[in-house]
């Protein structure tokens, strides 16, 4: 199949270079010229691990080619991906759908026979008509079939679960671009086919209802964190407990800082909002939204409680900055809003990110960058570990205790079991695993 990307954005790039893996002849497109130069000279603009090989080899296979020109890019093809950005738009928290609407009428003007049109980016329900609007307007005589065909990549695993997915949802009932996308997809069905077709409407919803989903997952289990500190209770325990029954799973029930990224923020709101407008409210998710924003900021004081209540002054050595492990990505990172309220109470603060401190830097004010934890720690009066990243997992406490101000773990991750570093001599604060319950304030 001869496929074209538009948009070599982290799922462009992603679902292009997998797509070549597979065998299909693909074309990424970008209008951003710096960024084609960069990846036919074999340099990332994101970090993502194994993306570096994967282009390497299918470049040089000749299966995948980046280009700024998509008119001859898309004349050419027998499916044509739409995965440009959709950032939620300032003010209303609506999806902004420029770039998608612009891409349309591009393509609309450029194609030649019969051509699967497919939105990959996150796009609110009954996008897919007002694209197939667009090009029939631009170009009447144009042969397309719109699909939807959402993603669910997560960052730092995007390329094992592209190749490996629970499910593909193909959102079309036109039975031409069914078949052109059973064989885009053909590598993935071994035993038992993963496509899932539907309608196109019913995908897109498909994409936001899972992700509203998972979010309120966590915003679940964060709330339960709170409530084991005060009743004296494990959530990792109740995590277990509960997700055991296959009815509620076992993913998605990590206690933390609350979630972050470059999809969970932005889903969630332009799911309230198109609730809203189709005078349909979630109210669910809306409290989900609301819960997860606050929580940020409850950890600062939850990091300021365990310093004994006064940070002005003390340093807080921040480890893990991006919004989860294996990304650069700093998009919505819970400690972008932990930062600014340790700073605001005072505190001095020297971070330490194993990749994502370049983009950090430029989030940041008056904060260190170390280069490693122990340079973090110098002189602190806690560390705070907000990411969970692998290197933090079996730190050297006596080196630690040896450099710092007080000798204090505030594991905003839950990456160290309880009571293990006690012994060496490091007081701990995790979360929702409080040793004694806090009795409920009586009431007058
Ligand atoms: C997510 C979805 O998983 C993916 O399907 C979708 O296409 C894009 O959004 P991603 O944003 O890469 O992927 O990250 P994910 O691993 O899902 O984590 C999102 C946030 O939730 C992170 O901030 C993470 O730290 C947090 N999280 C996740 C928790 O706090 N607890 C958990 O149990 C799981």
């Amino acid at each position: 199949m001869r496929i074209v990307m538009i948009g070599s954005g982290y799922v462009g790039l992603v679902s292009g270079v997998c797509f070549a893996d597979f065998g299909h002849s693909v074309v990424c497109v970008d209008s951003d010229r710096s960024k084609i130069d960069a990846l036919n000279a074999g340099r990332m603009p994101i970090y993502e691990p194994g993306l570096d090989d994967l282009v390497t080899k299918n470049a040089k296979a000749g299966r995948l080619t980046f280009t700024t020109d998509l008119p001859s890019s898309v004349a050419d093809a027998d499916a044509v991906f739409i995965a440009v950005g959709t950032p939620s738009r300032r003010g209303d928290g609506h999806a902004d759908l420029s770039h998608v609407f612009a891409a349309s009428r591009e393509i609309a003007l450029a194609c030649k026979g019969f051509t699967v049109v497919v939105t990959k980016s996150t796009v609110p329900v009954g996008t897919g008509d007002e694209v197939e609007r667009i090009i029939r307007e631009a170009n009447p005589s144009a042969d397309v079939a719109v699909a939807s065909n959402p993603e669910f990549l997560r960052e730092g695993a995007a390329i094992s679960d592209f190749k490996r997915p629970d499910r593909v949802v193909i959102g079309t009932i036109d039975e031409r671009a069914r078949n052109v996308m059973r064989e885009i997809y053909r590598p993935l069905s071994l035993n038992v086919s993963p496509l899932h077709f539907t309608e196109r409407r019913t995908a897109e919803l498909i994409k936001y209802a899972a992700n509203a989903f998972l979010a309120m997952k966590i915003t679940f289990i964060n709330e339960i964190a709170d409530l084991c500190e005060k009743v004296g209770a494990n959530v990792q325990e109740v995590a277990r407990g509960i997700g055991s029954d296959n009815r509620i799973g076992s993913k998605f029930l990590h206690a933390g800082p609350g979630y972050g990224g470059s999809c969970f923020p932005k889903d969630t709101l332009a799911l309230v909002k198109t609730a809203q407008d189709y005078d349909s409210p979630i109210r669910l998710i809306e409290t989900t939204v609301a819960v997860n924003d606050v929580r940020k900021r409850a950890m600062a004081r939850k990091i300021i409680a365990a310093m004994g209540g006064d940070v002005r002054g003390k340093t807080v050595a921040v480890l893990g900055l991006t919004f989860k492990p294996n990304t650069d990505d700093m998009r919505e990172a819970p400690s972008l809003s932990i930062i600014a309220a340790l700073q605001d109470a005072g505190a001095i603060i020297r971070a330490y990110d194993p990749v994502g401190a370049e983009h950090a830097k430029g989030l940041l004010d008056q904060v260190t960058f170390a280069e490693d934890p122990y340079e973090a720690a110098n002189e602190a009066s806690a560390i705070a570990i907000i990411t969970e990243w692998d290197e933090f997992r079996a730190l050297d406490f006596q080196r630690l205790k040896s450099v710092m101000a007080e000798p204090l773990l505030i594991d905003l991750r839950n990456i160290y079991p309880q009571g293990e570093i006690d012994r060496h001599g490091f007081a701990y604060v995790g979360v929702g695993r409080a040793t004694f319950a806090t009795p409920p304030s009586s009431k007058a």
